[in-house]
């Protein structure tokens, strides 16, 4: 589909229940974050959470996907798979997850540290969070070139010396997890598809403090930065509206 779809009233209303779901999620996992408990138990939580609420798990069975979470620890940058793993005293762990309500999908996603994390490190999350919020407030609105937000993200992840990883996107999304249109990390303003009134997009700043690229692991999901160093990654589903965006999730 080359096509951003738009969503009616009532799918909208839908759409916010479903961030709902998610917010309240991730919420409960970040504060479940300490030394001590593994990745899998996060992915526990969280099932169980989005099911009383009356959500799906938006990841579990996405191209095989077998969890609801997805954790990616320090040099982990997206897609760890939530395991046997003990979070450890300084460690950075992103919580990427998505809800699926009366078929439509919502994502988002946070890094947090896990017990006290060194200043830089909590500089790095702070920044990389900030450069998400910024974009949202000053640039996602109907009318806007794709081109335009992947500029804006990626000259304010390099002016603090990070590095956009390259080949990460955020996307449109709806009746799939992932649709058109792609929203990269890097590009040039006042180029790519204008985003009109009532689509949904994720938009997720991912980031390392060295390396651009990153190398999968043999369980086929897992991609780690190329050089060992830490990455991070924020990420908002949000609604098009005239001259704001709502943040759905
Ligand atoms: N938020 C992730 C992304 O946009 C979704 C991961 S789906 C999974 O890539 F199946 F890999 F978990
Ligand atoms: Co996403």
């Amino acid at each position: 589909m080359s096509q951003c779809q738009i969503f009616s009233s009532a799918e909208i209303t839908s759409l916010r229940k479903n961030g709902k779901i998610l917010r309240g999620c991730l919420q409960e996992v970040s504060s479940r974050v300490k030394p001590g408990i593994t990745t899998k138990e996060l992915d526990r939580i969280a099932e169980t959470y989005i099911r009383d609420h009356g959500g799906k798990p938006g990841f579990l069975g996405y191209n095989g996907y077998e969890a609801t979470l997805c954790t990616s620890v320090n040099d982990e940058i997206v897609h760890g798979i939530p395991g046997a793993y003990v979070l450890q005293e300084g460690d950075i762990v992103s919580l990427d997850c998505g809800v699926i309500l009366d078929g439509l999908n919502t994502d988002a996603c946070v890094t947090v540290g896990v017990g006290q994390i060194d200043p830089g490190t909590q500089k790095f999350l702070d920044d990389v969070s900030k450069t998400l919020e910024d974009v949202l407030k000053l640039l996602v609105k109907e009318g806007m070139q794709t081109g335009s937000i992947s500029a804006f993200i990626e000259l304010s992840l390099r002016r603090e010396g990070y590095s956009p990883v390259r080949g990460l996107t955020g996307h449109g999304l709806g009746k799939e997890l992932h649709q058109f249109p792609d929203i990269p990390n890097v590009g040039q303003a006042h180029t790519g598809p204008s985003l009109p009134l009532h689509t949904l997009i994720a938009i997720e700043p991912i980031a390392s403090l060295g390396s651009d690229s990153f190398l999968q692991d043999d369980d086929g999901w897992t991609l780690r930065t190329a050089d060992g160093s830490l990455a991070c990654h924020f990420e908002h589903t949000v609604l098009i509206e005239q001259d704001h965006c709502e943040i759905i999730a």
